[in-house]
């Protein structure tokens, strides 16, 4: 039996020895294929194999076609908007994701970034502190919940608006849940910390008027995905507000614009680095590594997204 581990973003080495010896110690084999360039490597790769594990890599039809003896697809991280899920069920094949586990790595980012933003990026010039501000935390969910533990730590106001998570939740977090609706959360914070996934609800809703309610100062933090903004109502707020600024974990696709309009007024990672830790990639691997041997050896089927 074999499990590929395909990622062309690759983990710590660290962490695929430990994917390894899970791997091992259930009698499976671990094919890596690391750094890939081509997808042809990838429909090579997963010809024979009956597990597959990655990151942002794409599972698509195609690839699925070609994995002829290929039970389960493991998603190492939260977001699986990169897998072809109603491909995967019409095949039979089992999609996983690994919740919370890099979450604590990309709450980190989102304060590496608001810090990065607040001290105007580095330039020398006076910034301005988190203290005191507020923090609008957009979904809930463990990343959210991460960023709202770390954000009382800087003394932020912590806000959290999130129709699929219960106040309760929130209220037992400290943070002050935002119930009316998502314009409320937009009006009330200074920062906003995006953390919705990407689906066909979400896509391009982070638009102009919503972005246009925050208040003077908007710092608009996006370590979730570019395909939940309209970039091109984006890139009109930046231009009808000067003090508006956007740093995201991964560049839209109108960078150039970016750069040729705002400078100082946005960052992107050159890679989507939010959950590029080793711890991050330890806990993600490793559960992946465990819950594909759940799967294929007594059926444990836990985490399915594909349901
Ligand atoms: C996730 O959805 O888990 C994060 O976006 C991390 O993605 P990555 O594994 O490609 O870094």
């Amino acid at each position: 039996m074999k499990v590929l581990v395909a990622t062309e973003k690759p983990f710590a080495a660290i962490a695929v020895e430990g994917i390894k010896k899970e791997l091992d110690n259930a009698g499976i084999e671990m094919v890596l294929l690391e750094k890939y360039t081509d997808k042809k490597q990838l429909l090579d790769a997963v010809k024979d194999v009956e597990g597959i594990i990655i990151r942002s890599d794409i599972i698509d039809k195609e690839i699925l076609e070609e994995a002829k003896n290929l039970k389960i697809v493991v998603r190492a991280g939260a977001g699986y908007d990169n897998v072809d899920l109603e491909a995967a069920t019409a095949k039979g094949v089992c999609v996983m994701n690994t919740p919370g586990q890099n979450s604590n790595a990309v709450a980190e980012l989102v304060f590496g970034m608001a810090v990065m933003m607040a001290r105007n990026l580095y330039n020398g010039t006076s910034g301005t502190e988190l203290k005191g501000k507020k923090l609008g935390i957009h979904a809930f969910g463990q990343v959210g919940r991460n960023v709202a533990r770390i954000a009382k730590g800087f003394g932020m106001d912590v806000y959290a608006y999130d129709p699929y998570c219960p106040v309760s939740v929130m209220e037992e977090a400290g943070v002050i849940p935002v119930t009316e609706n998502v314009d409320k959360l937009y009006s009330s914070c200074q920062y906003i910390s995006l953390h919705i996934p990407a689906t066909s609800e979400t896509k391009k809703s982070i638009n102009y008027d919503l972005l246009k309610k925050m208040p003077k100062g908007a710092v608009l933090i996006n370590t979730a995905r570019k395909e939940v903004i309209d970039e091109d109502e984006l890139v009109k707020i930046m231009e009808d507000r000067s003090d508006f600024k956007y740093v995201a974990d991964i560049a839209p696709s109108n960078a150039a614009e970016f750069a040729e309009k705002f400078p100082g007024r946005y960052f992107f990672t050159p890679k989507k680095m939010g959950a590029q830790t080793a711890e991050a990639n330890i806990n993600a691997g490793i559960a992946a590594a465990k819950q594909s041997v759940g799967f294929l050896k007594e059926g444990i089927d836990k985490f399915r997204v594909n349901k």
